[in-house]
């Protein structure tokens, strides 16, 4: 599968939009259904220290990561904090693969990141086994951390810490 990764634009709205309102994205991230378009339109607006990135295959937007810094809290300027998914009828396909790689290697080798942390829901085993394979870990539990489909769900924080 030739997946490849590119810079979100303003454009992309609708199939960013798409991608998150797929059953298994909005069941893995903070998303609620029904996404609206134009709030997707803003939230792809450049912003500082913010960088959409998207997975694509076979000329569609098929992936969505974006890696959240903090360029204007000198403290906190070391972190990135990630949210990701990838279109329903492409998950387990290496996109998710793809699009991590690509964000660890624009935090190590480029804005010289040391720790990029997220959060998960602690029944996500995909998610929780792509994160481990690139060397996240779990650093603690977040109990009753959101409601999901008429329930409360735990979720891990995860990081992963460049020596
Ligand atoms: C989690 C998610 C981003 C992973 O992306 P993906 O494109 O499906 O992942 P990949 O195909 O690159 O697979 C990455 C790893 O995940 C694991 N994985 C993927 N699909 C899996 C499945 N159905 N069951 C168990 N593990 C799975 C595998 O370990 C795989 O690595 P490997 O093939 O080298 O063993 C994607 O499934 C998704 O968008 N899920 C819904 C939204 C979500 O949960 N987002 C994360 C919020 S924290």
């Amino acid at each position: 599968m030739n997946i490849t990764i590119r810079r979100a634009e303003p454009g992309d709205y609708e199939a960013v939009r798409q991608i998150y309102s797929g059953p298994r994205a909005v069941w893995g991230t903070l998303q609620l259904p029904f996404p609206s378009a134009e709030s997707w339109r803003k939230r792809l607006e450049p912003a500082d220290g913010v960088f959409s990135l998207l997975a694509c295959a076979e000329n569609e937007v098929i992936g969505h990561l974006g890696l959240h810094t903090f360029p204007n809290a000198p403290r906190r300027r070391h972190i990135g904090q990630i949210g990701m998914a990838v279109r329903d009828d492409w998950q387990g396909k290496g996109a998710g693969t793809a699009l991590m790689q690509a964000a660890v290697d624009l935090a190590d080798k480029w804005l010289n990141l040391t720790r990029l942390e997220l959060e998960v829901y602690t029944d996500n085993e995909p998610a929780i086994r792509l994160y481990k394979k690139f060397a996240f870990t779990v650093e603690g539990r977040l109990a009753r951390f959101a409601f999901r489909d008429g329930q409360f769900v735990d979720a891990y924080m995860m990081a992963r810490l460049r020596v």
